[in-house]
């Protein structure tokens, strides 16, 4: 299962890329604003700062909601570096934009989906990623993972090769539930990534150990 971070801070990017686990990032433009980025030369040269601190890929998302408006700005995000997927939202001309960018061989992420015809839509318009989101899906009471296993099922029966990329990850039990259900990936905050590092025997067998160890070396 691949891990991606979702945020645009610099810092926690970092702090994942350094543990060794991190396969990309994504971003939106509510996280983007979050640091602070704004106008298209800081936020461009924000993008190419994440690329060049991980491995993987980096989506980027289109603000346009128009096709010759998300076309255009999605060929710009793609200059900035080779690792910048375009993120696109799940909209009748964004599905439009990723048959375009399909056929030209540039990477899409299909985002703002929260049904099973939906990811259907962007399997068959050839979307790199389709991203599911489940926190806000259990925030509404219905069961996020629900709409994982049926995207999951629905890619294997006739072999799409979108990739499931689990998003809005609210916490570990997220990650560990697509992780069984067979999500390619994950994209969720750092905390949630670290919260996976956490068990009370781990600690206090760590502690004994240690303890145990100086009883006799001082
Ligand atoms: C997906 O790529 C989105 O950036 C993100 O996962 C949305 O998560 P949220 O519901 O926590 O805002």
């Amino acid at each position: 299962m691949k891990f991606f971070i979702d945020t645009a801070n610099l810092a926690e990017i970092k702090e994942a890329q350094a543990m060794g686990i991190l396969d990309g990032v994504t971003t939106n433009p509510s996280l983007m604003a979050k640091e602070g980025i704004s106008g298209k030369d800081n936020i461009f040269r924000h993008y190419k700062a994440i690329c060049d601190i991980v491995d993987g890929d980096v989506s980027a998302e289109v603000i346009a909601t128009d096709y010759e408006g998300m076309i255009r700005e999605g060929e710009e995000l793609v200059t900035i570096d080779e690792k910048i997927v375009v993120k696109i939202p799940m909209i009748k001309d964004g599905i439009k934009a990723i048959k375009y960018f399909s056929n030209k061989g540039i990477r899409t992420n299909c985002t703002l989906v929260f049904s099973a015809g939906q990811a259907l839509l962007a399997a068959k318009a050839g979307a790199s990623y389709v991203s599911p989101f489940i926190g806000r899906l259990d925030d509404i009471s219905v069961d996020g993972m629900d709409l994982i296993a049926q995207i999951v099922l629905i890619y294997a029966n006739y072999g799409y090769e979108t990739e499931v990329l689990a998003a809005s990850i609210r916490g570990p039990i997220h990650i560990i539930k697509c992780a069984e259900l067979g999500a390619d990936v994950m994209t969720g905050p750092l905390s949630a990534i670290t919260a996976l590092l956490k068990h009370p025997l781990t600690d206090s067998g760590l502690e004994k150990f240690l303890a145990d160890h100086k009883k006799v070396n001082g």
